[in-house]
């Protein structure tokens, strides 16, 4: 009797489950980079729950920090709440204090707390107390009631590295033992630049930096970012390579007719049909381009993923190596296994103007992280990748697929008339001044770790003539690889380069 039931019960849900999805639309997926930036920010962290069971939550702290709401203007007396963490698991007297700096996405107690790092290791090496504040606009740190373009003009990073500066002077006051302690920043990608300008403006309080991937030239027009992805494949791989660029080609021309795209469509596992206005298309050029790009960007990483299987050669290479698949087979498995690993469940959403109104929403919603680190591209850094290089252009299927104006449009579109070409390239050359881009870092005591198949590190300060200005330039590792612990898979190039920057950092603060 029992049994039987069960078959009956089992039967039902069966038939419900086949019944439901007819009405049922698929899960449409915006996964795209956005500036570079991949779904969950630019330094990757595994889910805390992956690595918990490894920290000693006894002695991390998680708190918030009451900040100042605009440090350029005495007048504006509004303070807001800024999330932050530390840990003094490793702290001995006297010891320095290590500051990580949040970047564009949420903070949580990982880079303070997990044991495995390159911070919490130099922190155990250098007896060192380690801090992680959350930049302003990202995760919890909400200083205004939205995200209205009027308040977002409270978010630069000039304002965020005085926010750093106003959280050192206070945790002075707060913690005694560390009023002499010396301060040092660190930071990955956005964040790894803002550690060293943070430096560069706040000598009196940063004794020095750790910027990893830190692009530290601002550009409005990021076109070496491409050139970079096309080499870092062509290094795995020149057979790789040319199925690569093939792929990319052979897209160019099955938009052509109403067959090619409606294969494209199916290949890529489309939500809409392909439109063939300039935006769509763009945006439709951007969806095919990301899974690459990502990849390229975090290839090897010791971050989930990206450690061997989010790889060049496994995530793209193994597929465009398979002589058994047609070439828009092998761009369609890349495309899957992506969104596999990933976890993205549905088709690809290649809605432009779907697009424009979600990042249009003003409140602290699902666009947060991608609303406010487009505000800063738009109004500081330009960074846009795009296809206009004479070299990378052609290799991606065209030099026009993907213009800078493409996306200063988007500037415009999102957030209003006045963010347009003429006002991103101020901003661009203002940030360039401020900070003194590339070549006119006035600081020192600075390390600035890039892995060169990073796209990124174009923008990284690779060569110096101050012996205080510290590029390590690591051959063959991807984007902030220096940031997480040793793992067997890792280089020797990585190796080394990290042995350099705990023996720099360590000759300075034991002078
Ligand atoms: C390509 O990448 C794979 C995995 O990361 C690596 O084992 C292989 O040595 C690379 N090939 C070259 C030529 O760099
Ligand atoms: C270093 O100095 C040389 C000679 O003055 C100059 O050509 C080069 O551009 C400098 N490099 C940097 C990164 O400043
Ligand atoms: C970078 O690594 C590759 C692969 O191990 C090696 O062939 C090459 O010589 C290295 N380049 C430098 C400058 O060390």
């Amino acid at each position: 009797m029992r049994s039987l039931l069960a078959v009956v019960l089992a039967a039902c849900v069966l038939a419900q489950a086949f019944a439901a999805p007819a009405t049922q639309e698929e899960p449409r997926v915006r996964r795209n980079m956005i500036r570079g930036r991949p779904r969950g920010g630019m330094k990757k962290t595994p889910p805390m729950s992956t690595v918990s069971h490894l920290i000693n939550f006894d002695s991390v702290v998680s708190s918030t920090f009451t900040q100042t709401l605009d440090h350029f203007d005495s007048s504006n007396g509004k303070t807001f709440q800024q999330r932050y963490y530390h840990n003094n698991q490793w702290y001995k007297d006297g010891g320095p204090a290590f500051l990580m700096l949040g970047g564009e996405g949420p903070e949580s107690s990982y880079w303070v707390s997990y044991p495995g790092l390159e911070i919490t290791n130099l922190a155990a090496k250098q007896n060192a107390w380690v801090f992680d504040i959350e930049h302003r606009f990202y995760g919890e740190t909400k200083p205004t009631s939205d995200m209205s373009v009027s308040n977002l003009k409270y978010l630069s990073s000039a304002q965020a590295i005085e926010d750093a500066a106003a959280f050192i002077t206070a945790m002075k006051i707060k913690y005694p033992m560390l009023a002499n302690a010396k301060w040092v920043t660190f930071g990955g990608s956005y964040s790894g630049a803002l550690a060293a300008w943070t430096r560069a403006k706040h000598p009196e309080l940063v004794y020095a930096a750790v910027g990893s991937s830190g692009p530290v030239q601002a550009e409005v027009d990021f076109k070496e970012y491409l050139e970079v992805v096309q080499n870092s494949i062509t290094r795995n791989s020149t057979a790789c390579a040319d199925s690569v660029t093939q792929g990319f080609n052979l897209v160019a021309s099955l938009l052509k007719t109403a067959d090619g795209r409606k294969q494209l469509k199916s290949a890529f596992h489309l939500c809409q049909d392909i439109k063939l206005d300039d935006k769509s298309l763009k945006y439709f050029w951007e969806t095919v381009y990301s899974p690459y790009m990502e990849v390229v960007q975090y290839s090897g990483d010791a971050a989930g993923a990206f450690a061997t299987q989010l790889t060049i050669s496994h995530a793209i290479c193994r597929y465009h190596l398979n002589s058994g698949s047609t070439t828009i087979q092998k761009m369609k498995q890349v495309n899957d296994y992506f969104n596999l690993v990933n976890d993205y469940f549905g088709c690809n959403d290649i809605d432009y103007n779907g697009f424009i109104n979600f990042m249009k929403d003003t409140s602290f919603g699902e666009a947060q992280s991608d609303r406010a680190w487009v505000w800063q591209t738009c109004t500081e850094f330009g960074y846009y990748q795009s296809t206009a290089s004479a070299t990378a252009g052609p290799w991606f299927g065209g030099v026009a697929n993907l213009p800078a104006q493409y996306y200063i449009d988007e500037c415009t579109a999102i957030y209003g008339a006045a963010y347009n070409t003429q006002e991103v390239q101020n901003a661009v050359d203002y940030t360039n001044q401020y900070y003194g881009g590339r070549d006119n870092l006035n600081t020192d005591r600075i390390l600035l770790p890039n892995g060169d198949i990073d796209p990124w590190h174009a923008l990284g300060k690779l060569n110096s003539n101050n012996t205080n200005i510290v590029p390590v330039v690591i051959n063959g590792t991807a984007h902030c690889a220096d940031m997480y612990g040793a793992s067997s898979l890792d280089s020797i190039y990585l190796t080394n380069a990290r042995q350099k920057i705990a023996n720099v950092l360590a000759g300075w603060l034991n002078a």
